[in-house]
């Protein structure tokens, strides 16, 4: 594991830009887990900017998204793929119908899930990039999710919701339920990028990076993974020991 620790949010967006950037500029047809949070914001912004100023094309790529709420409407600004559509896809060159997801409006929600994980599987997914919950969750797989756990349909826990609040028009509440991917369909990806910042990601990134590995810390996992860098601000890592400190730009 590569752990790449910086001085702010935008210098974390930068590095992980990069990494986004070699992947879509060299692998034959990019398949590109993409994650949601605040922690995207800021990389979804340089992609952004890279694409106007310097010509960074997706044109050759696919998105896949990790986790979706469920009892959204479709046009609910806060539904993940409308996010992911107003701050990364309109701005670039995606092509039409390059942004996959779970379809939260499916009859059939098991059904949905079986598809989206084979879609996944198929893809297959070259890097996925990962922010990480303030209780260890990765996508919306909340502590206790086993390790082996595929594309299903969760309940969010008062922790993720209280924390997402702040996304949610004052007087809507949080979905309680969620469809997303497993932690062993994000395992299955290539190559694992996973960001955070701020403090009180510390606790939960040290578990991550340096605990157990444990399906009560979802995003222990990683450590599972072959190819996994993490890109950290300064901040998010103070739990960890200095020696994984040391790599700071
Ligand atoms: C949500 C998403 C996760 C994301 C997490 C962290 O719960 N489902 O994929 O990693 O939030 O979000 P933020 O970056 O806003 O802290």
């Amino acid at each position: 594991m590569k752990v790449v620790v910086v001085e702010s949010a935008p210098a974390a967006a930068r590095v992980v830009a990069d990494l986004v950037e070699r992947f879509v500029t060299t692998a034959p047809r990019p398949a590109l887990g993409l994650a949601t949070g605040a922690t995207m914001a800021p990389v979804f912004a340089e992609l952004v900017r890279r694409h106007r100023e310097h010509g960074l094309s997706f044109a050759r790529a696919r998105a896949y998204l990790l986790d979706e709420y469920l009892g959204l409407d479709r046009e609910d600004p806060c539904a993940y793929r409308n996010v992911v559509h107003r701050l990364l896809a309109r701005h670039v060159d995606l092509g039409a119908g390059a942004v996959h997801g779970p379809d939260p409006h499916a009859a059939d929600l098991d059904a949905e899930c079986d598809r989206y994980e084979r879609e996944l599987l198929a893809a297959p997914i070259g890097l996925q990039l990962l922010g990480i919950g303030s209780n260890g969750h990765i996508a919306f797989n909340e502590p206790g999710s086993p390790l082996d756990s595929t594309t299903r349909v969760v309940a969010l826990s008062g922790q993720t919701r209280a924390g997402n609040a702040r996304f949610f028009p004052a007087g809507q509440a949080v979905p309680a339920r969620a469809i997303t991917q497993g932690i062993a369909t994000i395992r299955a990806a290539d190559q694992l990028v996973m960001v955070a910042c701020g403090k009180h990601k510390a606790q939960a990134v040290a578990r991550a990076v340096e605990g157990p590995i444990t399906s009560e810390v979802p995003a222990s996992a990683i450590q599972l993974h072959p190819n996994v860098t993490v890109v950290l601000r300064a901040s998010a890592a103070v739990g960890l020991s200095e020696s994984l400190r040391a790599d700071t730009q």
